[in-house]
């Protein structure tokens, strides 16, 4: 089965589209056929993705002004689409970090408003459209493998990747009525501009090496279970969470 064909001509909101892996969803998603709308608060990073696409062919690719945290931001994003909506990617997110114990409560914050608020906001402004109009859609969350499992300095994102992937199977429950399919995808560590000095440091190659498969992601090895969900290959599936990290879940304890 080709799963990008299956995407073609459908139009996918991407959130968080500035950098990183929501970039990347955007290009694989636009490579497919799809329509794309990629979104964020960085504009001239949103430009710059937007003029890639146009130079590789794309056709109607709109970029939209979005901070996921605030519900007119939310509101007027979805107002300025410039088509009917199919598939929504709840990308955007921020991992915040430093130890619980001395973690300011703005930080704290900032997560939960980011990486559940956010596609709280998006989800059901999706949602209210799709019910009324009767459109089926799908919606992707991109949680993490820290809502399964934790790691250290990053408590608040792992209760909100934790948070997303439940909130993935109420929405799920609740929109199965109407046809709306909601899933996750919760990828390992996948390299990405923010993390590269990281992964270049003693410690980032100490945890490449508890990886079973040894080796980072690529955004590439996200495709293919992206375009599963993404798509309507997989019609009679919703309310699930794909991981995706080189064996990271199932390492040895
Ligand atoms: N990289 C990994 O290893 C990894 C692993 C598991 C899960 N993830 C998840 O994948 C997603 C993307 O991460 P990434 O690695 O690609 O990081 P990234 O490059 O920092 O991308 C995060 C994106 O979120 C956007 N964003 C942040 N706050 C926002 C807000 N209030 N409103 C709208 N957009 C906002 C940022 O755009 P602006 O700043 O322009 O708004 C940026 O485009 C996140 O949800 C992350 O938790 C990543």
């Amino acid at each position: 089965m080709d799963l990008g064909a299956r995407l073609a001509g459908r139009h996918v909101l991407v959130t968080g589209a500035s950098s990183g892996l929501g970039a990347h969803f955007a290009r694989l998603c636009s490579g497919c056929g799809a329509r794309v709308s990629v979104a964020a608060r960085r504009r001239e990073r949103l430009e710059a993705l937007v003029a890639q696409l146009d130079a590789a062919g794309a056709a109607g690719v709109a970029a939209l002004d979005l901070d996921v945290t605030d519900p007119d931001s939310v509101a007027d994003c979805f107002a300025a689409l410039p088509a009917p909506l199919d598939v929504l990617v709840n990308n955007a997110g921020i991992s915040g970090s430093g130890a619980a114990v001395d973690l300011p409560l703005e930080s704290f914050d900032a997560v939960m408003a980011t990486n559940l608020r956010g596609p709280w906001l998006t989800s059901t402004h999706a949602a209210r459209a799709w019910r009324d109009s009767g459109r089926q859609g799908t919606i992707v969350n991109i949680a993490s493998i820290v809502a399964e499992r934790v790691a250290g300095g990053v408590a608040p994102y792992a209760v909100s990747k934790a948070g997303l992937k439940q909130m993935t199977k109420a929405l799920a429950l609740e929109w199965a009525r109407y046809g709306i399919r909601v899933n996750a995808l919760a990828p390992g560590y996948v390299e990405t501009e923010i993390n590269a000095d990281f992964f270049a440091s003693p410690a980032g190659e100490a945890l490449i090496k508890r990886i079973p498969m040894r080796r980072l992601g690529r955004p590439e090895d996200l495709d293919a279970a992206f375009l599963l969900l993404a798509s309507d290959a997989a019609p009679w599936m919703t309310g699930a969470l794909v991981p995706v990290d080189g064996g990271h879940l199932v390492s040895g304890l």
